[in-house]
């Protein structure tokens, strides 16, 4: 016997919790930095651009499926597709597993750091290299990471991954501001907001493009039935045009906050903007440090509570996909599905946490095709979920809405809302965008990225 399916509460609600989901170390981690390398405002008008023609489509649609079937993304498209397109959701249940299993050990570590700064420990940032090593220490803290997600995803829907939600985004977002403002007083702010701001497009090659675009996907947790799965829990009252765009919104403004409070931060400081990611982990906390005891840990903290934050509504998000998917199609009970599946995927997530020092042999797991030295697994399990199945995922829903369940079925569904229905000039857009837009960028993006990451053949 099926369980009844809860929905969200109310369309705040959905809002705060995909909200949740596109908010995590995509947007706080990566981004600023990707913009730094990348021709700073030059790459953030390409990656809007990709953000509100490609993914804001692609979003709701993918929220109109989940709606329209009440379904986790398999049996979503076996309703729509007869069966035959449930292969679009297993792959989505496949790339969230895999994305869960590393994701998951980046948060331990923020969740680790949050800990050290809080103690007093701003030399973390030079241990770096032994603290990823320190098994029993990140081990712990992913599990409490893991068990954190899981203990929310199996309140349920309204109880667990909604109040969660409202409790933790409006908290991260008063850090974010407080921690922009604060930046902004820094002496460098200035020079800071030109770096990162000033657009310079002679840095803009065809890598850099599909980059972009590959960035905004998994920023945006397109791809893989994320957002399938948290709109089948939307009210059918519920108007989706306005909540995708909400979504999309909070998701590129906290992104562009996250730079502005980090650039200023990197510069007064005197420290290469160019320490890509490794930057936050490994320089963040003697910046922290220097500037004294109290405000050091106090800013520090803050820094690290966001960044913890931002993680765990993500990771609730593709917890919930399989979990949905063991609920509805296996007759599951959630808390047994819950801690099922968070089990597996702590253990699938294993070589993934030694794959940073600490065993050789997952350190230098494999050797792309023209790649100058071995990459390690976590780095390969990333590569392959979300640098090529997300790509692809947003591939095969763009090419299943069009040709298969059809856009006028798609607008049928949007228009449910009482206020819901497209004006003609969205309708035309979403079609537009949807049908010819979509299935080809995707393509060409999942097949660039494929040949440059494993092959060595970069095309500009
Ligand atoms: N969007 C999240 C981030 O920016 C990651 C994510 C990807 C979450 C796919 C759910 C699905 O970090």
């Amino acid at each position: 016997m099926q369980e009844a399916r809860t929905g969200f509460s109310s369309k705040i609600g959905f809002i705060a919790a995909a909200a949740g989901s596109a908010v995590g170390l995509g947007n706080i981690w990566k981004f600023p930095f990707e913009v730094g390398e990348s021709g700073g405002a030059a790459f953030v008008i390409i990656y809007l651009i990709f953000c509100f023609t490609l993914c804001f489509p692609l979003m709701v649609a993918e929220i109109a499926i989940g709606r329209k079937t009440q379904r986790n993304p398999v049996g979503a498209f076996t309703v729509l597709g007869h069966g035959k397109w449930s292969f679009i959701g297993k792959m989505g249940l496949f790339s969230c597993i895999l994305i869960l299993s590393f994701y998951n050990v980046v948060a331990g570590w923020c969740f680790g750091y949050l800990v050290e700064i809080l103690l007093g420990n701003f030399s973390i940032g030079e241990q770096f290299p032994l603290f990823v090593k320190d098994i029993i220490k990140v081990g712990g803290y992913s599990v409490i990471f893991m068990a954190t997600t899981a203990y929310i995803v199996s309140k349920g829907i309204s109880k667990g991954v909604e109040k969660a939600a409202k409790l933790l985004m409006p908290i991260l977002f008063f850090i974010i501001i407080l921690l922009a403002a604060y930046a902004m007083t820094l002496p460098g702010a200035a020079e800071a907001v030109e770096f990162y701001l000033l657009p310079d497009f002679s840095k803009i090659t065809g890598k850099v493009v599909y980059n972009a675009l590959g960035h905004a996907f998994f920023s945006l947790s397109l791809g893989m039935g994320a957002m399938i799965t948290y709109g089948s829990y939307v009210s059918k009252e519920d108007n989706i045009i306005s909540s995708a765009v909400a979504i999309t919104l909070l998701d590129v403004g906290i992104a562009f906050l996250a730079g502005l409070m980090l650039f200023p931060i990197v510069i007064s400081q005197g420290l290469d903007t160019h320490g890509g990611a490794g930057l936050v982990f490994m320089s963040l906390p003697r910046v922290f440090g220097d500037m004294g005891t109290v405000l050091g840990t106090v800013v520090g903290t803050l820094f690290f509570l966001l960044l913890s934050f931002a993680a765990l509504t993500s990771t609730v998000s593709i917890l919930e996909i399989p979990v949905s998917y063991l609920v509805d199609e296996r007759a599951m009970k959630r808390p047994k599905a819950v801690w099922l599946v968070a089990g597996g995927i702590f253990l699938l997530g294993i070589p993934s946490l030694l794959s940073n020092g600490y065993s050789s042999f997952f350190t230098q797991f494999v050797t792309y095709f023209g790649a100058s030295g071995p990459t390690d697994f976590m780095t390969l399990i990333s590569d392959v979920a979300s640098n090529s199945f997300l790509p692809l995922g947003g591939f095969l829903i763009a090419l299943f809405v069009a040709f298969i369940w059809r856009k006028e079925k798609l607008f049928k569904e949007i228009s449910n809302g009482e206020k819901g229905h497209p004006n003609r000039f969205i309708s035309k857009f979403l079609g537009f965008s949807i049908t010819y837009l979509c299935p080809w960028i995707l393509g060409a993006v999942f097949i660039l990225n494929v040949l440059d990451k494993f092959f060595g053949v970069t095309i500009y």
